[in-house]
């Protein structure tokens, strides 16, 4: 028999996801379909409380689904044993939030290369791929500072050079401009977009700002539980 090849990327099918809360369930997700190409980047809008936290938490391994399927490069994390599940999140995805939840007793290049300690790459592969990722997101004459003593988007920056250590298949990234203003919001996607580019990564963002949106290829909204792609 010949084995057949993973399909590489993200499927997501027929995704559901219920909170069950001493009211009564809620009903977040209700069945989505989703189909997203390594190298390719796609935008989520939709309502406050319309379920984009709670699909990129899904899609992070963070949350399980309630019902359906959720396929990295043709794995469903979710069948892995618990405890290997940390492991698989550590390894394949990156995470960027609008808090960047930097290390504040680390300095810049620290906290950058934080997730590949608890990974198997080598020592001097981390430090000379953290190296290349703050050369790219700006921040060389940085490295041994302290958030503290950087900009809202500088701090962001790092978060982004933090995400990518681990060479992730997946980047989430719920609303990392949010806290930004309309100039470094800008900047920040542009090199999320140029990351995700040039290291064959997917980027799934979600974000309330319809300028921010536009610069991706796919732009959908979520709303009644499910995705709806939108005319740009
Ligand atoms: N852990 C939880 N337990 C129960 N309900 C939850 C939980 N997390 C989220 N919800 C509910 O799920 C719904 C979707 O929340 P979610 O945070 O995913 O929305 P969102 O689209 O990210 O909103 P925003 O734009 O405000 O960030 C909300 O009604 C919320 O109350
Ligand atoms: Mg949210």
């Amino acid at each position: 028999m010949i084995p057949s090849t993973p399909t590489p990327g993200l499927q997501v099918r027929q995704l559901t996801k219920t909170y069950i809360m001493p009211a009564g369930p809620v009903e977040v997700l209700r069945g989505i379909d989703l189909d997203v190409q390594p190298g390719e980047a796609i935008a989520i809008m939709g309502p406050s409380g319309s379920g984009k936290s709670t699909f990129l938490y899904i899609l992070g391994t963070l949350e399980p689904p309630s019902s359906g399927t959720v396929l990295v490069d043709g794995e469903d994390p979710f069948q892995r044993p618990a405890q290997d599940l940390a492991q698989f999140r550590n390894r394949h995805i990156g995470f960027v939030f609008q808090e960047h939840y930097l290390l504040p007793q680390c300095t810049v290049w620290e906290n950058v290369l934080v997730p590949s300690l608890i990974n198997n790459i080598s020592r001097p592969d981390a430090a000379v791929r953290a190296r290349q990722l703050l050369e790219q997101v700006g921040l060389s004459h940085r490295l041994h500072h302290y958030p503290a003593e950087l900009s809202g988007g500088e701090r962001q920056r790092v978060a982004m050079a933090r995400a990518l250590i681990n060479k992730p298949r997946l980047v989430l990234a719920d609303e990392p401009t949010g806290n930004l203003d309309r100039q470094a919001a800008n900047t920040v996607v542009s090199l999320l977009l140029d990351l995700v580019r040039n290291h064959g990564v997917i980027l799934v963002l979600a974000t309330h700002s319809l300028e921010i949106a536009r610069r991706f290829a796919r732009i959908y909204e979520l709303f009644d539980g499910q995705l709806h792609l939108r005319d740009q």
